[in-house]
């Protein structure tokens, strides 16, 4: 088969089956043509609770699995590849948070959606790249521990001075690389694009930015400006991705580096087998770890 033959094979078991296809804006452009929905990952697991089908397979790493088995528990939830986890959900246990309590009794726990939901269950409140200003904003406690990414964390610190923003030393491996450096040659190279970039990036980055935002925001900036360039500061699939959707306009990527192997895990070939059922894995989390992730995850959607 081609790759236009699977795609079509695609399109017609998963309407046969009545099977929702997930696929985070970071995905290959041949998963994105066969997905029912694209987007970042809050907007995926919202737009899984909304649908009728009753199998959604996920094509994107593990939290965004768990998030949406959470958010729809009757539903059958399958991770494309099931080796695909993003490295900053893995990088504090809940035993460290529940020290880090201790030592803040008052402080409000934010856990970034990009985390294990066995680490959402011993925080407060969950938030995506698109609702931490206004989630945080919203607390009435000053102190709040931020956890694990760094950089989204000093966002908020300097965009909320208000706020004591307790963090720790977490981040994606891929946004925080870039350095100051390579953002001054990329800019010089291209004088006239705006530059646009994910709050995951380091200070120095964002610092240079003519716009912070979540993947969406990003895309949709891109799609409402009047400039004609742009360089993408996330990972390299938003730029080609923009290309596609805006080819009149020209994006360029901020850095090589910014390839997230994890969510290029997921192969055409995986979804299709999963449509077989011969690959993927059935997310399945025991009861009260499901519960207790999803009061963090529901006070996300009532203050989001
Ligand atoms: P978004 O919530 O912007 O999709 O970000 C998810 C992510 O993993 C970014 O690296
Ligand atoms: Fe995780 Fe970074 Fe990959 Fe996003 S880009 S899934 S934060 S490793």
């Amino acid at each position: 088969m081609n790759v236009r033959e699977m795609q079509d094979e695609i399109l017609r078991i998963k309407k046969e089956q009545n099977t929702c296809i997930l696929a985070h804006a970071y995905q290959a452009r041949e998963i994105i043509e066969i997905a029912d929905f694209v987007g970042d990952s809050f907007g995926l697991s919202v737009e899984a609770s909304k649908t009728d089908a009753k199998t959604v397979i996920m094509c994107g790493v593990r939290f965004m699995a768990e998030t949406v088995k959470i958010l729809s528990p009757d539903k059958k939830v399958i991770l494309s590849a099931p080796n695909a986890g993003c490295p900053m959900a893995e990088q504090i246990r809940p035993e460290e948070v529940m020290k880090l309590k201790k030592q803040y009794p008052d402080a409000k726990v934010v856990a970034y959606i990009n985390t294990t939901s066995e680490l959402k269950t011993v925080c407060d409140v969950c938030v995506t790249s698109a609702s931490a200003l206004k989630i945080v904003e919203s607390l009435p406690e000053k102190n709040i521990l931020f956890i694990p990414d760094i950089n989204l964390g000093t966002y908020i610190a300097d965009k909320l001075p208000e706020k004591n923003v307790i963090r720790i030393n977490g981040g994606c491996p891929y946004h925080s690389s870039v350095t100051r450096d390579e953002a001054l040659a990329v800019k010089a190279a291209h004088p006239a694009a705006k530059l646009l970039v994910h709050p995951e990036c380091r200070k120095e980055i964002v610092e240079l930015a003519d716009f912070i935002g979540s993947t969406t925001a990003i895309i949709k900036y891109a799609k409402e400006s009047d400039a004609k360039e742009f360089i993408i500061g996330t990972e390299l699939s938003i730029a080609e991705y923009l290309q596609y959707e805006l080819p009149e306009k020209r994006f360029y990527p901020l850095s090589a580096k910014l390839v997230c192997s994890e969510m290029k895990l997921t192969t055409l070939p995986d979804v299709f087998l999963c449509l077989k059922g011969m690959a993927g894995e059935e997310i399945i989390l025991d009861a009260e770890t499901a519960e207790k992730a999803k009061k963090c995850i529901d006070e996300m959607l009532r203050l989001g």
